[in-house]
């Protein structure tokens, strides 16, 4: 299933309360995974209508990370806060197979069930949400067609409309731009934008680049070498922000409208760490 209901937290009192207002609190997290530290320290909050983007590259730990926020892996320090009721997720990498004998609309019905127990909607009202969830995401035209035919930007679309029937506050996907063309990355990109203001949902969308995200993202988290760095784009995504978190010196390119961030190895020859998955420990 691609929507989590975590599991309900106690009330405490005092200084344990999230923030006013925050709908997702990562506080102070560390991830040990196979004796070795992934996370380490990474805090950051998400507001209701926020869409930000979880930046870095290949292993860095943004699946990890994600992991976490839905309840499926226990961190090893600190804390993750939901004040959203569920979370709907989209999961890196999903193959479709195109002879499954199951349409659009099918799949995006399928995130009503398995988790209202008891009380399924009349089919009347389940077919009304499932119309009103296809227009929202622009892919009614596609409801009858097999998910498996769909591209690649439609298919996100429906997994979208998925993860969003259920009426998350909270919204996880991970690295939904993976294999799509130019043009479906930005309809996808400015479609999120969209669905978290009018909807007033988190919105928290990993990516190993993040140029496609500049023109709609409200804040970035830029995870390195385990750590992270948040606050908006022009403020972390800066030569002295995160050749501090690499732990070593990197240059933000600002070329033909892009960022660039580079190691320099000081022979002309640079290095873009967000498109080679380089590990950010140089190995
Ligand atoms: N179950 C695991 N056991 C040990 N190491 C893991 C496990 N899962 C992930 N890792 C390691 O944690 C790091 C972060 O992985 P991941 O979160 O998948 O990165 P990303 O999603 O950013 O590519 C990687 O170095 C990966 O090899
Ligand atoms: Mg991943």
């Amino acid at each position: 299933m691609m929507t989590f209901q975590r599991p309900a937290r106690s009330k405490t009192a005092g200084g344990d309360a999230p923030a006013l207002g925050d709908t997702l609190t990562v506080d102070g997290v560390s991830v040990r995974l196979g004796g070795r530290e992934v996370l380490h320290d990474v805090r950051f909050a998400i507001k209701p209508g926020e869409f930000v983007g979880l930046i870095g590259s290949n292993g860095a730990g943004k699946t990890t990370l994600l992991r976490v926020i839905l309840g499926l892996l226990p961190p090893s320090a600190g804390k993750v806060r939901v004040s959203a009721a569920g979370i709907g997720y989209v999961p890196q990498k999903i193959q479709l197979d195109p002879d499954m004998p199951l349409r659009a609309r099918d799949l995006v019905g399928l995130g009503l069930d398995g988790q209202r127990f008891g009380i399924p909607l009349p089919s009347r009202a389940r077919r009304k949400r499932v119309d009103e969830m296809l227009r929202a995401v622009g892919a009614e035209h596609i409801g009858s067609a097999r998910v498996g035919n769909l591209s690649g930007g439609e298919q996100q679309r429906i997994l979208i409309a998925h993860a969003l029937i259920s009426r998350p506050g909270l919204l996880l996907l991970d690295e939904p731009l993976a294999n799509l063309d130019i043009a479906s990355e930005q309809e996808v990109v400015a479609l999120l934008g969209r669905i978290a203001k009018e909807q007033q949902i988190a919105v928290l969308i990993s990516a190993h680049e993040m140029n496609p995200l500049l023109p709609f993202m409200d804040r970035v988290v830029y995870l390195a070498a385990g750590r992270a760095a948040s606050g908006p784009a022009d403020e972390v995504v800066r030569s002295e922000v995160l050749s501090e978190l690499y732990g070593r010196h990197v240059d933000v390119i600002h070329v033909h409208g892009r960022v660039l961030v580079v190691a320099g190895r000081g022979d002309g020859l640079e290095i873009p760490l967000e498109h080679t998955g380089a590990h950010a420990d140089g190995a």
